[in-house]
């Protein structure tokens, strides 16, 4: 009798505290953060585990999440009205499980050009939008935060993830990444700047310590977050896996409070990489605010930090604030009815806008392109027919379709050798012609194909093609992905059948009075210094996102004038970069050497252009590279620059500006122009930044 009184005078209790509760509205978050228990406040900073991610691949105990495939979900408190949000990667759109059994319920996403793309187009307004596209999958999608940019500085061409980062230079970098964030945020979700700080290789990527003196920290490394944090705000930022100097950057309060809040002036909220090495309370106290994906286990650790005094709860309170704060900006919260209905058509011709703004033309030697009177097109190379839209790992994206250069030239009317393109098409179809790409083995499938290796083909075979048809393309392709650096053989160097697939052709075409013409669909930098003589024209084309083909087709053909410019270097051997010597060099199939457990930025801040400039070295291609259809005058005077179209074609011009005073020729300021008829000129102001 007495125990039941008990249970009831309890649950009476329990209600009546319940309906004291304050429920969470955007101006009461101080209100809601007090009535909060230890418990539920070390609910609130540890997110709600694996359960999203790994929804809808059959595992079990999985839970029951709102999107299927997001990164991860935070926990709900419903006591006080404090909902669940949820993240989802990742930078060249949107990563979440299509679900759905029929085509028409399938929640596909748009892929966009990958991060090193966007750069290259040097339009910060183009790279808004495409944010923004981003954004309004997010939002209606029910995602309240996307987990991106990635804005790590391309320090080395080998890093596996350069393709999700933009740029080997801080301002570049720095200045895209709050363009996309801007996009992002425009939308009324979060945008997460990623990955915090001087994460540049993906060896050892849990366990590895990024050593270098402060200087090179700041004027390389941290800068791009300093800008996109001054310009953008974004809602979140990530901190990395590795450590910096010794210590995890998730438990560095110099870096996480010192610099990013008191100097920068950050006002958002710090969570973790996914599942890194940690010690929650070390975390927590260095201004690491969320913990993701989040486990038990780091609840229990946190109460008892704090119980025991190791932790102090005003510090956990900052914390959960920030959380609450951030919260209360979500769709979720402000109760947004999301449809599961994107505008793909529009978002796909945004992405096919956004590729041939990104393209590089690196070589036009006679005028090769853009395509005249051609008709019929001998094209070679596995990735013709298998287009590689973007990376694998959290930057892959579940698209409905994606277009090759095939699909596209035919699109627009050229003639492919039908026998040529039915071989290429039995080759795709075996599974052993894939490259592994990126480190997730057996699941890679759910999280991207390896690109098609190349077919071999004999010369006698290529000439019969070239005879058929006006201009022979052949394209060469690269995918990369989380979880594993590139290799120097048949990744940054191309493999010996890609080299006589190009030579073949090249001679060729060049034998039968054609144009020879190769397409670079790569994630990243290549080695072109040895063979780029041979072609009369090189395409770089990035990994272009869904639309790639008809954007390559666009610009052959000319209905859009490249634009695109490098914003990394092309040296013509690995050993000249300037870390090749401090970066974990790896063969295929062995262990890698060097840098294993810590990786000394030896090369201070010498990093890709300031070091070949600063020692006069030559490059393949220099940063900054790009050819047009067009050509353009550029008039400097005090605080702007006139640029004029000189050419007969219309046409768009990046306006870079350099340091001159400084061996290492640092960019200061960039603009690109908009689309300029012959003749027409057009002004920037220019603002020069240190
Ligand atoms: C990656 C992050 C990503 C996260 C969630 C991690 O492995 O490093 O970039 O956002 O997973 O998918």
């Amino acid at each position: 009798m007495f125990r039941k009184m008990s249970v009831v005078i309890a649950f009476l209790c329990a209600a009546g505290v319940y309906a004291q509760s304050p429920r969470l509205r955007a101006d009461n978050v101080d209100e809601v953060f007090r009535a909060m228990t230890l418990k539920e406040k070390a609910e609130l900073v540890v997110g709600g585990g694996w359960a999203s991610l790994f929804s809808g691949f059959g595992i079990p105990f999985t839970g029951h999440p709102r999107v299927p495939g997001a990164a991860g979900v935070t926990n709900a408190i419903p006591r006080l009205g404090v909902p669940q949000i949820v993240l989802a990667d990742g930078p060249a759109g949107l990563r979440i499980k299509p679900g759905g059994k029929d085509e028409a319920e399938k929640r596909y996403c748009t892929a966009f050009p990958v991060g090193t793309a966007l750069a290259s187009s040097w339009d910060t307004a183009l790279v808004s939008e495409v944010g923004a596209a981003i954004g309004d999958e997010a939002l209606v999608y029910g995602v309240d935060v996307l987990l991106a940019p990635g804005m790590n500085i391309q320090r080395n061409p080998l890093c596996g993830r350069n393709y999700e980062y933009f740029s080997e230079d801080p301002l570049v970098a720095g200045k895209i990444a709050a363009a996309y964030v801007r996009g992002v945020q425009s939308q009324g979700v979060g945008a997460t700047a990623k990955h915090f700080a001087a994460n540049n290789q993906e060896t050892n990527r849990f366990g590895n310590d990024s050593r270098m003196d402060e200087a090179t920290l700041r004027a390389i490394y941290l800068r791009p977050f300093e800008i996109v944090v001054r310009e953008a705000a974004p809602w979140l930022i990530m901190s990395s896996y590795n450590s910096l100097n010794g210590e995890r950057t998730s438990e560095s309060r110099w870096l996480l409070t010192d610099v990013l809040r008191r100097e920068w002036g950050y006002r958002g909220v710090v969570t973790t990489d996914w599942a890194a090495k940690r010690d929650t309370k070390r975390q927590i106290a260095a201004g690491n605010d969320l913990m993701m994906p989040g486990d038990a286990l780091q609840k229990s650790e946190l109460k008892r930090a704090v119980k025991s005094g190791k932790l102090a709860v005003a510090q956990l309170d900052t914390c959960v604030k920030r959380v609450l704060e951030l919260i209360v900006k979500t769709p979720s919260f402000l109760g947004y009815k999301h449809t599961n209905a994107p505008d793909l058509v529009a978002h796909a011709a945004l992405s096919r806008r956004a590729a041939s703004e990104s393209m590089v033309l690196l070589k036009n030697d006679g005028c090769a392109l853009p395509l005249g009177d051609v008709r019929s097109v001998a094209l070679f190379g596995a990735s013709s027919y298998d287009l590689v839209a973007g990376g694998t790992g959290s930057g892959f994206v579940n698209k409905a379709y994606s277009v090759s250069l095939a699909d596209g030239l035919r699109g627009a009317g050229f003639l492919i050798p039908s026998a040529l393109s039915d071989d290429y098409a039995a080759w795709a179809g075996k599974k052993s012609h894939r490259q592994k790409s990126g480190g997730f083995g057996p699941v890679q499938k759910y999280l991207g194909l390896g690109a098609l290796k190349e077919k071999p083909l004999d010369v006698e075979y290529i000439r019969r093609y070239v005879s058929q048809s006006d201009v022979a393309v052949v394209t060469v392709a690269r995918q990369a992905g989380e979880g594993k650096d590139r290799h120097l053989e048949g990744d940054f160097l191309l493999s010996d059948v890609e080299l006589s697939l190009i030579n073949d052709v090249c001679s060729e075409a060049h034998a039968q009075g054609k144009k020879a013409v190769v397409v670079l669909n790569v994630n990243g930098v290549v080695e072109t210094a040895s063979w780029k003589h041979l072609p009369d024209a090189i395409l770089l084309a990035w990994c272009p996102g869904q639309e790639g083909g008809n954007a390559m087709t666009d610009v052959l053909t000319g209905v859009v004038c490249p634009s695109g410019r490098l914003a990394c270097t092309f040296p013509v051997r690995y050993e000249d970069v300037p870390s090749a010597g401090n970066f974990p060099f790896s063969v295929r199939g062995e262990k890698p050497k060097n840098c294993v457990d810590s990786t000394v930025y030896a090369e201070k801040d010498s990093v890709g252009y300031r070091y070949f400039n600063a020692v006069g070295a030559e490059v393949s291609y220099p940063f900054g590279f790009g050819l047009s259809y067009t050509t353009f005058a550029e008039s400097r005077g005090e605080g702007s620059v006139r640029v004029t179209n000189t050419g007969a074609v219309a046409g768009r011009h990046v306006v870079m500006l350099y340091d001159e005073s400084s061996p290492m020729r640092p960019l200061v300021f960039f603009a690109k122009s908009p689309l300029l008829q012959p003749g027409e000129s057009w002004s920037v102001a220019v603002q020069k930044e240190r």
